[in-house]
C-alpha cells in the first residue's frame, strides 16, 4: 500500500463545485481586490473564532507582522522590546518578531506539549519584556489559560500564532484565535483550513489594532492615496478569501476525522520506543501534525518510506541553529533540540482513510 503524507488535491476536490460558482460570481463583479470576499469572509472567520474583528492579510507570517507593527503605531511597543518566544517552533514565528525590529527571548517548551513552556516565560520576563509570542504547535494550543495569566500580571502583550490550530478549543469552550489580545492565522495550502495560495487573518477584539493593521496591509491607508503610516501590501486576495468562506464550512468535521485518526493512533501504536503526542487537559488538540518522537527517527522514516509510507519532520533545524540566526549558534535548548532530533510526523489528514492508518500503525510497531 501507498500512504502519502498528504493529498491536498484530495482534500480540496469536494469543495471545488462550489468553488465554481463562486468564481464565476467573483470574475463577473469586476472588482478584485479587497472587496465583498473578504468582507464575507473577514466576517465569517470572526464568528467562527469568536472574536469581534478578522482582518484578512496576505499570509501567516505578515498576520504576525501586522500584529507587531500594529502594536508600534499604536505606540504600545517600540523598537529592541523583548518579546519572549518558544525557542520550539517554525521559524516564521521568530522572523515575525525580529523583522519588527522587536527583540526575541528564547524560551523552552513544556515537555509534554512541546509549547512554550509559562514556567520559563515567567523566568525570561525582564524590564524591557513587553510581550509574549504563543504558537499553537502541530495543532494544539499553548498553555493559555496560564499565559492570560502572567501577562496580566506583568502588563505584557499577549499574541497567538494559530497558524497551525485552527478550531483547536480551551476547555472554556473559546477558540484557538481568541486567546490573547491578537492572533495570527495561517491558510497556507496545508494547513487545516488552507487556501489555494497563500492566505492569512488576524483575529482581535482590539478595535483600535484592526484600524492600525487594515491601514498597515494597505500601504497604510484607509482613504485611497492618503497615507498614515509607512505600509505594506499585505492584503488578502479575493479568490483566495471566496476559497477559504468554502473551506471554512467543512473545518469542524475535517477537525473531527483526524482526531478519530489520532485516536486510532494512540491505541494501537506500539509505546516502547515511541513518545506519542499527549492531548493537554486543557484544551481539544486539531492535529494538523501527527508528531512521535523515537530516538532512531531517520531510520524509521527511512522503513516507512520503504514500506510506501510518506512523512515528513517538524523541523529537521531548530531556529536557533538556523544558518539565518547564526549569531545564535551558542544557544543551548536542549529540550528543543531534543524534539527536532527525534520529530517524525505521521500521515494524518481528514481524506486519510482507516485502513491507510491501520497499515501505518502496523509498518511502525514492525520497526
Ligand atoms: C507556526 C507557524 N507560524 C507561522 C507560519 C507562517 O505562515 P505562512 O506560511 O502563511 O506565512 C507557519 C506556516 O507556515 C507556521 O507553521
Amino acid at each position: 500500500m501507498q500512504v502519502k503524507f498528504l493529498d491536498l488535491l484530495k482534500v480540496n476536490e469536494p469543495y471545488f463545485p462550489e468553488l465554481m460558482q463562486s468564481t464565476q460570481e467573483f470574475l463577473e463583479s469586476g472588482w478584485y481586490i479587497l472587496g465583498n470576499e473578504v468582507k464575507a469572509f473577514e466576517k465569517e472567520y470572526a464568528a467562527y473564532c469568536g472574536t469581534p474583528y478578522c482582518v484578512g492579510v496576505s499570509n501567516g507570517l505578515d498576520a504576525l507582522r501586522l500584529i507587531f507593527e500594529g502594536y508600534k503605531v499604536l505606540g504600545k511597543l517600540k523598537e529592541g522590546d523583548e518579546v519572549i518566544v518558544p525557542a520550539n517552533t517554525y521559524i516564521a514565528s521568530i522572523l515575525s518578531v525580529t523583522q519588527s525590529r522587536l527583540k526575541p527571548v528564547l524560551v523552552e517548551p513544556d515537555a509534554e506539549t512541546y509549547n512554550i513552556s509559562p514556567e520559563e516565560v515567567l523566568k525570561a520576563i525582564t524590564s524591557k519584556t513587553r510581550a509574549v509570542l504563543a504558537v499553537h504547535l502541530y495543532g494544539q494550543l499553548a498553555d493559555m489559560e496560564a499565559l492570560q495569566e502572567i501577562c496580566k500580571n506583568h502588563s505584557l502583550l499577549l499574541v497567538e500564532d494559530a497558524a497551525q490550530a485552527h478550531g483547536a478549543t480551551c476547555r472554556n469552550g473559546k477558540l484557538a484565535g481568541n486567546l490573547s489580545d491578537a492572533a495570527g492565522h495561517s491558510f497556507y495550502p496545508g494547513k487545516n483550513l488552507g487556501a489555494l495560495g497563500d492566505a492569512g487573518a488576524i483575529t482581535t477584539s482590539d478595535e483600535e489594532l484592526v484600524g492600525a493593521v487594515q491601514a498597515l496591509r494597505n500601504y497604510g491607508s484607509h482613504k485611497k492615496y492618503y497615507n498614515m503610516y509607512e505600509g505594506f501590501n499585505m492584503r488578502l486576495d479575493e479568490n483566495q478569501a471566496a476559497w477559504l468562506r468554502i473551506r471554512l464550512k467543512g473545518l469542524d468535521n475535517e477537525n473531527n476525522r483526524r482526531r478519530e485518526l489520532a485516536k486510532v493512533y494512540n491505541e494501537k501504536l506500539n509505546k516502547e520506543k515511541l513518545i506519542l503526542p499527549l492531548e493537554a487537559k486543557y484544551g481539544k488538540h486539531v492535529y494538523h501534525i501527527y508528531p512521535v518522537l523515537h530516538p532512531e527517527r531517520d531510520n524509521l522514516q527511512k522503513h516507512l518510506l520503504e514500506n510506501g509510507i510518506q512523512t515528513m519532520v517538524h523541523y529537521p533545524v531548530p531556529p536557533h541553529k538556523q544558518e539565518a540566526f547564526k549569531h545564535w549558534s551558542n544557544y543551548s535548548f536542549p529540550l528543543t533540540e531534543k524534539i527536532h532530533n527525534q520529530e517524525l510526523s505521521l500521515p494524518i489528514s481528514p481524506v486519510h482513510t482507516n485502513e491507510e492508518i491501520e497499515y501505518v500503525v502496523n509498518v511502525m510497531n514492525q520497526f
